[in-house]
């Protein structure tokens, strides 16, 4: 990505009309089939508090919940979840420090074609593909192998150190949060974490500066999540952006003040043959403000073999995937540009 494609320096342009390596095909604007009536109460809030130390009918409701929301909506909002306030604010702010920072700055940790860590855009293969107006800045945490240490920010001084805080903070959530998700399947609670060895855990900064033309444009192309869980968290301040597909319509998510959204990726998809849905979900880009959201992957350990789980194949339920390795899909994912649920192709 150059000068021209990275789109804080084109804003600070002020370009009047948008490039076209930004302008979506007519079908692929983001006026189009974005329901207008849905409101933020319809995506299912789980209450973490009555999960980790409610009742017993508090727990058997929360998980029923919980598990209706990741079959009908793979997404939710989790409240009470544990992640200290001010270390989710430290984060926001430092990560906007990072953005706002010379371009030069930030190219000191350039995204190598084909992987998603680094500052750039991610998911660009080729000259024809249109861009999304969104500058990101990702970064592998766990296991260490999947560090690189290079790429971890110098300025400001304490976001390094605070990333390692949070990612902490947030494997925590979800690690509890899959026993839970295998608790409202029936499964054996600590089923996913035995299954998945030492998880694979990354986080991703997306930062969508204003736009003339959001109509135009899309913050981010529509895609499902390669991981087992996404952790994602909307900056305070931020305008709505993140839209869900959901009975082939738009539903954008209002977020609710420090609360966390989280939504099913494609291995839990996987996994339950199809009963928890991988949805797939696009940002759209705001005239007036910009937008931050730092997103958390968590993901088995690259050697994991998987596929559908047995207890959930029957005459009724015909098994949808084949077996594969992790690692290889990851791959295949990053390795490929953002085009709805077209990566689990690889799963069929
Ligand atoms: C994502 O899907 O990774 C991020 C979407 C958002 O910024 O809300
Ligand atoms: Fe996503």
């Amino acid at each position: 990505v150059g000068h021209i494609d990275d789109v804080q320096e084109l804003r600070r342009t002020k370009p009047k009309t948008v490039p076209q390596r930004f302008v979506r095909d007519m079908t692929e604007r983001p006026t189009l089939q974005t329901s207008l009536s849905a409101q933020n109460s319809d995506m299912p809030v789980i209450d973490f508090s009555k999960l980790s130390k409610g009742s017993k009918e508090d727990l058997l409701n929360e998980l029923c919940k919980l598990s209706v929301a990741c079959q009908e909506w793979g997404f939710f909002q989790v409240i009470n979840h544990e992640v200290d306030i001010n270390l989710m604010e430290n984060i926001e702010d430092m990560s906007k420090e990072f953005f706002m920072l010379p371009l030069e700055e930030k190219q000191k940790y350039p995204m190598a074609p084909g992987t998603v860590q680094g500052y750039g855009q991610a998911f660009v293969f080729s000259e024809d593909q249109k861009l999304d107006w969104c500058n990101m800045f990702a970064l592998g945490i766990a296991p260490l192998y999947v560090r690189d240490p290079n790429l971890w920010p110098k300025k400001p001084a304490k976001l390094s150190e605070t990333i390692e805080l949070y990612s902490r903070k947030i494997k925590k959530l979800c690690q509890n949060l899959l026993r839970y998700i295998a608790l409202g399947l029936s499964l054996e609670e600590d089923v996913f974490e035995e299954m998945f060895g030492e998880a694979v855990q990354a986080i991703r900064m997306n930062y969508y500066p204003t736009c003339s033309r959001p109509d135009l444009v899309l913050g981010l192309s529509p895609h499902s999540d390669g991981s087992a869980l996404t952790v994602l968290q909307q900056a305070k301040g931020s305008p709505v952006g993140l839209q869900i597909l959901k009975d082939s319509r738009w539903v954008p998510v209002q977020p609710i003040p420090n609360a966390l959204v989280i939504n099913i990726g494609d291995t839990i998809e996987v996994l339950t043959n199809g009963k928890y849905k991988s949805v797939e979900h696009r940002a759209v880009a705001h005239e007036e403000k910009d937008r931050l959201s730092i997103v958390t992957f968590y993901a088995p350990s690259y050697e994991v073999e998987l596929g559908p789980m047995q207890e959930f194949v029957d005459e009724n339920h015909p098994c949808k995937y084949r077996r594969y390795n992790h690692g290889e899909y990851s791959k295949h994912y990053v390795t490929n540009k953002l085009q709805g649920k077209r990566t689990l192709d690889f799963a069929k």
